[in-house]
């Protein structure tokens, strides 16, 4: 159930036969306090203003068009022209009921699309850092959301598994697997991937041999081709075994690394320069760019492939995006990928707009974000200085939040198994990282404070995934199934009725962030839903309600409301437990 949308029809309806024109728009939002209703129409004043009349004479007209019963039971006109629109308890029960007896929660499907999302990317034979880290679990909650809308989407994991370094890499690992053949250890990729490189940096012989690799790799040469598998292999078992533990959908059948890109790009060339939109330029093939200025003002020159035949970043994002448009058939694609690529991409998409690999209707979004920043507001790095690796941020997460909570846990529920008590910690230590950082704008970089997303009050994971226990304990106290309610569900008191209006905006929240790509709109949700969880809570009694209605009418609200907490939690890519 869309209310946003049920109103904004039935109000541009009303608007179009007051003499509106058909593409008018009503405006319609939830409004922000309750004295002006439930939602309200903005539109009114700016439709006037174009047909040039009073706007309150037209808020009048567009009143004597418009019936929205049984929907509202009062609308007004209110200021210079606003229509208010008070939502009436009979029927917003009757929809709470719709959606407590649907599977999807009564959530409209959307008109499927072919979405591709491009996030974690992460690269070979490195450690993934905090960087992949946002990418990951941001893309992944837009992922879900767009699932369970029905979308076709598609994971696109642009891992970093192409280009020169790999035949210093290849050399490297040779080294190591002559030297001791069998316990060969690439557990620590960021080693392997320094000393590589301090090989290639002092010893002429292995360089020239790592330079050798890399002509051979891309000329596929099955040896090197062997090797550079191996180190993909290793690296993405790697990341799938974090991808378990942060609860994120990727496999490896999502890998589509830089390198299933390559053998598209000296066509790409060939062609932008038959366009003419590449030119030569000291030996390198280079596309000006208007649309970019450099120090000097002049046209922004954008190398695609270097005077030694090697071909860029840049070069691979273009053969990509034409993929994912004539291949893959998107509609829609969706980068997560951090703000300071952000001209990368505008150069790459200006180019494939030139030259018409993807047409306007297919839209190329960087959904970009900001830095995670540790409490000193500088980057966020280990105490020496170096990179944080996600294994060794995720098992402190498990450890802070064992030592916050295993003793309020033990303490209310007594009986826990340690299995239940490690599963329990475990979702909240996860759930809490990625909480932080989904909670948050991502377009802006946020600070990582372990005190603030552990935090039992506020908008954090433990106090989302305990307000859910809290309502499943009310089914557990009562000894009933939360799908064996009876009766109907009446909405009595002002709490109930704010309670229903808002779960019933669940579909409303899916879709904005579908539309932006932004989980923290999901995120304030929910903690809004918290809240007016326990304003009801608090205020009507439940189990200890002598009118056997009403006792049931609450139970199916509670009902819906555990519902809506765990599926909303679940597009986030939270767990949730039963008790903590
Ligand atoms: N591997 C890159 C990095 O670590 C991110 C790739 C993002 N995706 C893309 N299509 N360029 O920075």
């Amino acid at each position: 159930m869309n209310i946003q949308a049920l109103l904004t029809d039935k109000i541009t309806q009303a608007l179009i036969a007051a003499g509106a024109p058909s593409d008018c728009e009503a405006q319609v939002r939830q409004s922000a306090k309750a004295q002006f209703g439930d939602y309200q129409a903005n539109g009114i004043m700016s439709v006037a203003k174009k047909l040039g009349l009073p706007p309150r004479q037209l808020a009048e007209q567009v009143l004597t068009h418009l019936d929205l019963s049984p929907i509202a039971n009062k609308v007004e006109i209110a200021g210079p022209g606003f229509i208010n629109i008070f939502l009436a308890p009979e029927w917003l029960a009757s929809q709470a009921k719709i959606a407590l007896a649907d599977a999807k929660l009564g959530v409209t499907p959307a008109v499927k699309q072919t979405i591709v999302v491009d996030y974690s990317a992460p690269n070979v034979a490195k450690e993934m850092h905090v960087g992949h880290l946002r990418s990951t679990i941001i893309g992944d909650a837009v992922v879900r959301t767009l699932e369970f809308l029905g979308h076709h989407v598609i994971r696109a994991n642009h891992v970093g598994d192409w280009g020169t370094q790999f035949g210093m890499l290849i050399a490297y690992l040779e080294k190591m697997e002559n030297e001791h053949a069998d316990n060969m250890s690439l557990s620590d990729l960021e080693a392997f991937y320094r000393a590589a490189k301090q090989h290639y940096d002092q010893d002429p012989e292995f360089a020239e041999r790592a330079r050798n690799y890399v002509v051979k790799l891309q000329g596929g040469d099955e040896y090197c081709r062997a090797m550079w598998r191996k180190l993909v292999d290793v690296t993405m078992y790697q990341n799938i075994l974090t991808y378990k533990r942060l609860n994120v959908t990727l496999t490896v059948d999502d890998v589509m690394g830089e390198s299933l890109y390559n053998s598209m790009l000296p066509g790409i060339v060939a062609d932008l320069k038959a366009k003419g939109l590449a030119v030569q330029s000291d030996g390198a093939t280079v596309v000006y760019l208007d649309e970019f200025k450099n120090k000097e003002g002049e046209p922004m020159g954008v190398i695609i492939q270097k005077n030694d035949g090697g071909y860029l970043y840049t070069t691979t994002d273009i053969a990509c995006a034409k993929y994912r448009y004539e291949t893959l058939k998107a509609d829609r694609v969706l980068y997560y990928i951090d703000s300071r690529q952000h001209q990368h991409l505008m150069q790459a998409w200006t180019i494939v707009r030139k030259a018409g690999y993807v047409p306007e209707s297919v839209t190329l979004e960087h959904h970009m974000f900001g830095m995670m920043l540790g409490k000193d507001g500088k980057p966020f790095k280990t105490r020496s200085g170096g990179t944080i690796k996600l294994s060794d941020l995720l098992d402190e997460a498990i450890e802070n939040a064992d030592a916050k909570l295993h003793a309020l846990i033990m303490d209310k529920n007594p009986d826990m198994s340690e299995d239940e008590l490690r599963s329990v910690i475990n979702a909240v230590g996860i759930g809490a990282v990625k909480y932080a950082d989904l909670s948050k704008n991502r377009t802006t970089d946020y600070i990582f404070d372990w005190d603030n997303m552990l935090a039992l009050e506020g908008n954090t994971a433990p106090y989302m995934q305990y307000a859910y226990t809290r309502v499943a304990s009310i089914f557990k106290r009562a000894g009933i199934e939360e799908n064996s309610l009876i009766g109907d569900l009446q909405l009595v008191d002002d709490r109930e009725k704010a309670l229903a209006t808002r779960l019933l905006q669940f579909e409303e929240t899916l879709y904005a962030v579908a539309r932006e790509g932004t989980p923290h709109t999901m995120c304030s949700y929910l903690y809004d839903v918290a809240g007016l969880f326990s304003g009801f809570y608090e205020n009507c009694p439940i189990l200890n309600h002598d009118d056997q209605a009403i006792r049931n009418s609450r139970l199916q609200l509670a009902a819906l409301t555990a519902r809506t907490l765990k599926q909303g939690l679940d597009t986030l890519g939270i767990e949730t437990v039963e008790r903590m």
